[in-house]
């Protein structure tokens, strides 16, 4: 059995006192619960959460890293830091980094590799543009990004690693995948990762969908048979929204 994972990714978003203030929420309404759970706040906000989340059923993301341990890399922040801040995810390839800020295949495969040397669980992204989609592109589109990120990987490194499914089209849009759109994708996925790892890893893998994720399509979603959790903007930095997408997830 797969653990559902639902993680906020709050982005650029937020000040500081609102960043504390939505993990306190979060920590304190959770209660206990199955679930696994995660907030990737803006990096330099993650010491302040991170003080709220310890030792509660809150785990702590980052959004990005380098994959150099240290060195002259101004503005970068390395894996041991992430850990030093007491993360234990780390958001990779993300559509924005991909899009806006031009990341590739190969970088997210050293930030991959990086961030497992490290004991980081990697959280990576892959999701096709609506152009891709309407040029029925979406799978060879979400293999690749599979193939050139997650490069190298032995089964047991594998075994570490999250998915996320987050079709570009449906991020920030409020237009979110059917489920039967995004269960298809995941399907997907899940046979590309039986091809390249051993059974056991493809099936225990957990895939989470991004996009538009809120508490009212969340369920759904989750009902589908290869989607073990979500990756959730907007909807994770409203306390009520973010739990009631964890209780959907139920
Ligand atoms: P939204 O939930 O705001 O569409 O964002 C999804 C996302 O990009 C999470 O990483």
């Amino acid at each position: 059995m797969r653990r559902p994972f639902i993680a906020g990714n709050w982005k650029m978003n937020l000040s500081r006192e609102e960043a504390v203030a939505l993990t306190q929420g979060i920590v304190e309404q959770l209660g206990t619960t199955d679930i696994e759970v995660a907030v990737a706040p803006p990096s330099v906000y993650l010491d302040a959460v991170g003080q709220v989340t310890k030792g509660s059923g809150v785990g702590l993301s980052a959004q990005n890293m380098y994959h150099e341990a240290n060195g002259a890399f101004t503005g970068e922040i390395s894996a041991s830091m992430l850990l030093d801040l007491g993360c234990k995810y780390v958001i990779l390839g993300h559509s924005e980094r991909r899009h806006i800020l031009g990341e590739t295949d190969e970088e997210v495969n050293r930030k991959v590799l990086a961030a497992l040397a490290a004991g980081l669980v990697p959280i990576v992204c892959v999701g096709e543009t609506l152009e891709q989609r309407e040029a029925d592109k979406t799978q060879s589109v979400v293999q690749q990004q599979c193939d050139g990120s997650l490069a190298g990987l032995t089964n047991e490194q594998m075994s570490g690693v999250v998915v996320a499914y987050e079709p570009v089209w449906a991020i920030g849009t409020g237009k979110v995948a059917t489920p039967e759109q995004a269960e298809e994708v995941h399907a997907d996925l899940r046979r590309l990762l039986e091809t390249r790892y051993n059974p056991e890893v493809a099936a225990a893998v957990r895939i989470q969908y991004g996009g538009s994720v809120k508490p009212d399509n969340a369920g759904e979603l989750l009902g589908q048979p290869n989607i073990d959790g979500a990756l959730v903007g907007g909807a994770s930095m409203k306390v009520d929204s973010f739990l009631g997408i964890i209780a959907a997830a139920k």
